[in-house]
């Protein structure tokens, strides 16, 4: 099986174990899953992909979260929070705002730790425990820390996390340390940290757990599926389009890899493959620009910057899986800027749906799309949102409004809240005015019963 969406699945080599071995995606190398450690190719340091005899058919699912698919996994079952099983969100203001057929919003910030990273650390754990590792590791623009130091503590195993120092948002930091990982703050970006902790594990100091090790992209495969069942449930057809962030490319790779396995199981035809559609931020698009000139091979950004930190990669290392897995479904890649990221935090957040900033970064580049017309209004899109709000709370705050201060006192609040435009009594008042012939009059009626409930309470206080 290539990275040709059609491509068939492949024979089971002698070294795989129970259906499962690693395959070069450059040379074709294969190599037994569990015998060694194989972060990339021993031959040409291509990178791996995980294989199996017997690609899955919707049939064989059963259960809930990750480990119901546990027929495209390498185990029955892993260390557990639970995880997946994440709500497909409708957002009518949105879609029809924006203009598509149907909108949905596939929130992983409802994963236990606030991010789809848990669908990958649950499996990528067990192939360590599987292994026999002792420390686990991973570089990270924070949300991956976090998953590996709360499964790590899972496991009962000793994590270490290496983070750009000064660009993790509060929220993550503060999971990685109370679940208690060793946190190494590097003086340089993700990308650094990465080349650091490559070589780590290259030294057999640590397992590596970052999306390189092809075991993570197994478990985030699961989004995948999740989005074709519960999209196919609703309206009977699965979406013409899935929008997402891209970092380091590992959810454009394992959502690519979900629908080739349910295409070579015969589950799926091709031409009902969701297209995949990238977005960056405009100061860390090295993705967005090797699509947009066509390259089979991303340049390097040393320098990334952008309010969405945990995109703010420059060398996104699974490249060559994500890249087929755009051209070959006839998908596309676009950059944002940061305050289209953060308008789009604020429109998810209107409808009820807090994400952090690179999250928003799949709406801002649907919207984008929309507005130039690439992406057409007949088509049903789902956007995937990949972290939550609280895992960033200063570009919340930075988004939302400033808290008004007040008196401690009732009348003095509800002074203030009468002046602005949605106090509570004004509203009420708002309301019956509303409904009235005569405004006036049910508005001084509002306002004589606030009056009374007020002086009642402090004939009641004088009681007491
Ligand atoms: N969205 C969020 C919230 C992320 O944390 C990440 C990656 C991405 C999108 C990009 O996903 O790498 O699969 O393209 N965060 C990693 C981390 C790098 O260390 O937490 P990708």
């Amino acid at each position: 099986m290539s990275l040709e969406l059609s491509a068939p699945p492949g024979s089971e080599p002698a070294c795989a174990d129970d259906g499962v071995w690693l395959e070069c995606i450059e040379c074709g190398e294969q190599f037994a899953p569990f015998d060694e450690i194989h972060y990339t190719c021993a031959d040409c340091d291509g990178l791996l992909e995980v294989r199996y005899a017997n690609p899955p058919t919707f049939e064989e699912f059963e259960g809930s979260g990750v480990w119901r698919y546990n027929a495209a996994l390498p185990f029955e079952e892993g260390v557990t929070l639970p995880e997946g099983d994440t709500p497909l969100h409708e957002v009518p203001r949105l879609r029809e705002e924006i203009g598509v057929d149907s909108l949905r919003i596939k929130h992983e910030g409802m994963n236990p730790t606030g991010a789809f990273k848990d669908r990958g650390m649950t499996v990528g754990v067990a192939v360590a425990k599987e292994l026999g590792v002792g420390r686990l590791a991973c570089a990270s623009t924070g949300n991956t820390s976090a998953a590996l130091a709360a499964y790590g503590a899972r496991g009962g195993m000793e994590t270490l996390v290496l983070l750009p120092s000064g660009k993790v948002a509060a929220g993550k930091i503060a999971q990685a340390s109370l679940h208690g990982a060793r946190i190494l703050e590097v003086d340089g970006n993700f990308d650094s940290c990465l080349d650091i902790v490559q070589e780590l594990a290259g030294l057999g100091e640590v397992y590596l757990l970052n999306s390189l090790n092809p075991f993570r992209l197994e478990g985030q495969k699961t989004i995948g599926f999740e989005i074709l069942e519960e999209h196919y449930e609703d309206y009977g057809e699965y979406p013409d389009r899935i929008v997402l962030p891209v970092g380091n490319a590992g959810n454009t790779a394992a959502l690519y890899k979900a629908f080739r396995e349910l295409v070579a199981s015969g589950a799926l035809d091709e031409s009902e493959v969701p297209t995949l559609t990238g977005v960056q931020a405009e100061g860390a698009a090295p993705m967005v620009e090797a699509v947009q000139n066509g390259r089979d091979e991303v340049r390097r950004w040393d320098d990334v910057e952008t309010r969405a930190t945990a995109i703010r990669i420059g060398n996104p290392v699974n490249a060559p899986k994500a890249l087929p897995g755009i051209y070959n479904t006839g998908g596309t890649a676009v950059a944002v800027s940061d305050d289209e990221i953060t308008d789009a935090q604020r429109d998810l957040a209107t409808s009820g749906i807090g994400v952090e900033p690179a999250s928003a970064a799949s709406l801002a580049g649907l919207r984008k799309l929309r507005a130039n017309g690439e992406i057409s209004a007949d088509e049903s899109v789902v956007c995937l949102t990949t972290g939550h709000l609280l895992k960033d709370p200063d570009a919340a705050f930075e988004a939302g409004g400033d808290p008004e201060p007040v008196p401690n006192d009732t009348e003095a609040v509800l002074e203030h809240i009468n002046d602005g435009e949605t106090g509570t009594l004004g509203g009420i008042a708002q309301k019956i005015s509303a409904a009235a012939d005569s405004p006036g009059v049910p508005a001084l009626i509002g306002g004589g019963i606030g009056l009374a409930y007020l002086a009642y309470r402090r004939l009641r206080s004088d009681d007491a």
